[in-house]
């Protein structure tokens, strides 16, 4: 008889997203009329720009000549974009890295949720609270989380609250952790660490003997100075930190998929015996088993991004989003909500008025405004009374959504 893995019993909801498509879709059969406006889950809505299709198009013309025809890739990505990487993301903030230190994968979820795989199941995790439900999903999957508790919390994780009462800034943790889940700009709040905050990660990471997973799938959002773009802006980082970036959000490759992993050479675990080993080498014995690389035309679409005419067209879709971010902010601003992020980032959190809970406030928007939006509880128990707006729809959509909003009273 075959015997699942009960890890995946102790999950006690549906990925959010998913939650939210199904309640969104009951209410559209049951409102056939209503003009929902989806402003939930953070996919993009602008089109993948010319140099981008310029250079899919061309890797797929080279597929179809024997001549240029490509079969398996590298395992960790075609040189031509790691050495793009490098020079265009890293290089210019003074950070040197080796080109065998970057792995091109097909997302920051896939990655974030599958670096655990090479850690020791005894690992103590801690989580900003709320969180990207992938750090903490992934965890209990794999055995690491224990049960749920009353307060919505997984046992054997180390959860570091977020909320307006410490301006979303995480403390470190009181008792010692080993790994540790990081995003900035921050999924879901869309708040930031200063440089000087985030160096006291790095040395905690340092003295601890711990691993920060760096989540910077955002930074092409940040609009302020002295917010790192990359946790290797911070001194000695290579030796405690891998990094996550993806080209979804800054480039809309969220159904093109094409992001990258940075693991440093210089990452070290140990064994139980105290032995060190090399993280680097591990994730990539990890991804010779799993993974058979990005598909080439994909790689070589990604690649155009850092052409000049490719930069130019992604800032122009970052300034598209964070226009709407602005006029999020503005709206609900205006309404008298309490509203945080979206000057870095573009996902705008608000807290619910009238202490409503998250689901409350969910249900309001969707049934008087047929407005989506994610319950801020979805990401974590100290995100209850929050609520997620993303600035990734469409100016109309985004001024429609607001318009409709603006003309509900709370
Ligand atoms: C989000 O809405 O939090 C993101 O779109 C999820 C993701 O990037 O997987």
């Amino acid at each position: 008889m075959v015997q699942i893995n009960e890890n995946y019993l102790l999950l006690k909801s549906n990925y959010i997203f998913a939650e939210i498509d199904n309640r969104v879709e009951k209410y559209e059969k049951e409102n056939p009329d209503a003009e929902i406006i989806r402003m939930g889950i953070g996919d993009v809505t602008k089109p993948l720009t010319k140099a981008v299709i310029d250079g899919f198009k061309q890797g797929v013309d080279e597929m179809g000549h024997a001549e240029t025809f490509k079969g398996y890739g590298p395992y960790r990505g075609y040189d031509f974009l790691i050495e793009e990487i490098i020079k265009n993301d890293y290089t210019p903030l003074g950070i040197q890295l080796d080109s065998e230190e970057v792995f091109v994968s097909d997302g920051a979820k896939p990655d974030t949720g599958n670096i655990q795989e090479i850690f020791g199941m005894d690992n103590v995790v801690a989580v900003t609270d709320p969180v990207y439900p992938v750090y903490v999903e992934s965890n209990i999957m794999a055995g690491r989380g224990g049960q749920m508790g009353e307060d919505g919390r997984y046992q054997g994780l180390v959860y570091l609250p977020c909320t307006k009462e410490n301006d979303f800034i995480p403390e470190l943790p009181k008792t010692p952790v080993d790994l540790i889940y990081l995003c900035y700009p921050n999924n879901p709040t869309g708040t930031v660490l200063t440089k000087e905050q985030l160096a006291k990660w790095v040395e905690y990471a340092r003295e601890n003997k711990s691993i920060i997973l760096f989540d910077a799938a955002y930074e092409a959002y940040i609009q302020e100075d002295n917010i790192p773009h990359s946790i290797y802006e911070i001194e000695g980082a290579k030796e405690v930190a891998i990094e996550f970036r993806s080209f979804s959000k800054n480039a809309g490759f969220t159904g093109t998929r094409c992001a990258y992993t940075i693991v440093p050479k210089e990452l070290m675990g140990f064994d139980t015996s105290g032995n060190s080993y090399s993280l680097n080498e591990l994730w990539f014995r990890r991804l010779t088993t799993k993974f058979n690389g990005v598909s080439y035309p994909v790689q070589a679409a990604a690649k155009a991004i850092y052409s000049a005419e490719g930069q130019e067209e992604i800032k122009e879709l970052v300034s598209y989003y964070m226009k709407n971010a602005a006029i999020i902010r503005e709206s609900l601003a205006e309404l008298g909500l309490n509203i945080y992020g979206g000057i870095n980032s573009p996902y705008i959190w608000v807290k619910t008025p009238n202490n409503m809970d998250s689901w409350e406030f969910f249900d309001l928007l969707l049934n008087k405004a047929h407005v989506v939006g994610t319950p801020g509880v979805g990401f974590g128990p100290s995100g209850e009374g929050y609520f997620r707006i993303t600035a990734f729809n469409t100016l109309e959509n985004t001024k429609e959504a607001m318009d409709r909003i603006s003309g509900l009273s709370f």
